[in-house]
């Protein structure tokens, strides 16, 4: 019997498979349920006990070089495609590769602007107090501001809420730094707002601060006309209005010319011709003052405007929804700006 697994063996050894045909025929005759290497198996209850053993082992080295046999020829003369039942000829599946957001391009886009006259870009916290919201920048105690209207307070204590304006991080600045300090401040506020196309409960802002000896009204406007050519295009015209803010003396509100109708007209600018963009001003003497900065020596200026407002007015988006959604079919049309 055990003659009959190494007569087998010299047979599979043999054999020559020289095409698909040979191949098909060596499975059949050695590893098909009706093979010889099956029909040995099969006949193994057979065996007495005490050659069991030996048996059993050549039998399943016999089997080895049988099925390597097979594979390695199955790998030479049958695609593998077809043996995988693969079409490589289909097309592959798309990667698709992600994009910046756009209120990413734009906000990279404002600190590149005033990076390059000088400005550099900090940082602060999201969850913050009284004092750099609202208090350091002279806020009225009853200012409409601190009602939890508009405000998000923290319930156990209302000393801590969400900043409502970028404006906390001036304080932050002046606090820590000494004057020259020119710095940019980029990040997300929150307001307790109803949403809708034009509001949302969270946004983003990008404030500006410019804190000097002879830091004049002169100066801010000529920063902003830069900013607005930078930002909209050279042909770019800007208008200041007088307007209000606690933290700045005489504060401003910007417009630019209405970069989609080009001053002539349309209802984005409803038929003005100018787009509001930002608030603006000279920092406020108290302000200086509550950050240990001599008002009688120094003087600088502020700016602070909606990310999504000017990534708006920029695309001509008019929902700001939009930009929270996360839609890719909304967000890759930005793509080819990053
Ligand atoms: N913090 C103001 C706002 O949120 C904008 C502003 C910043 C105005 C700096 C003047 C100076 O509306």
């Amino acid at each position: 019997m055990l003659q009959n697994v190494l007569d087998t063996q010299k047979e599979v050894l043999d054999f020559e498979i020289t095409n698909a045909e040979t191949l098909e025929q060596f499975r059949l005759n050695f590893l098909s349920k009706k093979g010889k290497v099956s029909l040995l198996f099969e006949q193994f209850k057979l065996v007495p006990g005490d050659q069991k053993k030996e048996f059993g082992q050549k039998l399943n080295i016999l089997k080895n070089i049988a099925q390597d046999k097979l594979t390695n020829a199955q790998v030479s003369f049958t695609s593998v495609a077809n043996d995988l039942n693969i079409d490589f000829s289909l097309p592959g599946d798309q990667i698709t590769i992600g994009s910046r957001h756009p209120l990413s391009i734009v906000r990279n886009k404002i600190n590149e602007i005033f990076n390059r006259i000088g400005f550099t870009v900090a940082d602060g916290p999201e969850i913050e107090d009284d004092w750099h919201v609202f208090s350091a920048l002279n806020f009225p105690a009853d200012h409409p501001a601190r009602d939890m209207q508009d405000t998000f307070f923290i319930e156990k204590n209302p000393d801590i809420l969400l900043r409502t304006h970028t404006s906390s991080v001036q304080i932050r600045v002046m606090e820590t730094q000494k004057p020259p300090i020119r710095a940019l401040f980029p990040g997300r506020v929150f307001r307790n707002e109803a949403i809708s196309a034009r509001a949302h409960c969270i946004f983003h802002q990008v404030e500006g601060l410019y804190v000097d000896k002879n830091v004049s009204f002169a100066d801010l406007k000529q920063t902003l006309l830069y900013f607005a050519k930078e930002m909209f295009g050279k042909d770019t015209q800007i208008r200041l209005r007088p307007s209000f803010f606690p933290f700045t003396e005489p504060s401003a509100e910007m417009d630019i010319s209405c970069s989609i109708c080009g001053g002539k007209g349309c209802n984005i600018c409803k038929y003005s011709g100018w787009v509001e963009i930002l608030g603006c001003g000279m920092v406020d003497p108290n302000v200086l003052e509550a950050c240990g900065i001599d008002s009688k020596e120094y003087s600088g200026f502020a700016f602070g405007m909606g990310i999504e407002r000017t990534t708006m007015l920029k695309y001509q988006i008019n929902d700001i929804r939009l930009f929270f959604e996360n839609d890719v079919r909304f967000l890759k049309q930005f793509a080819a700006e990053a």
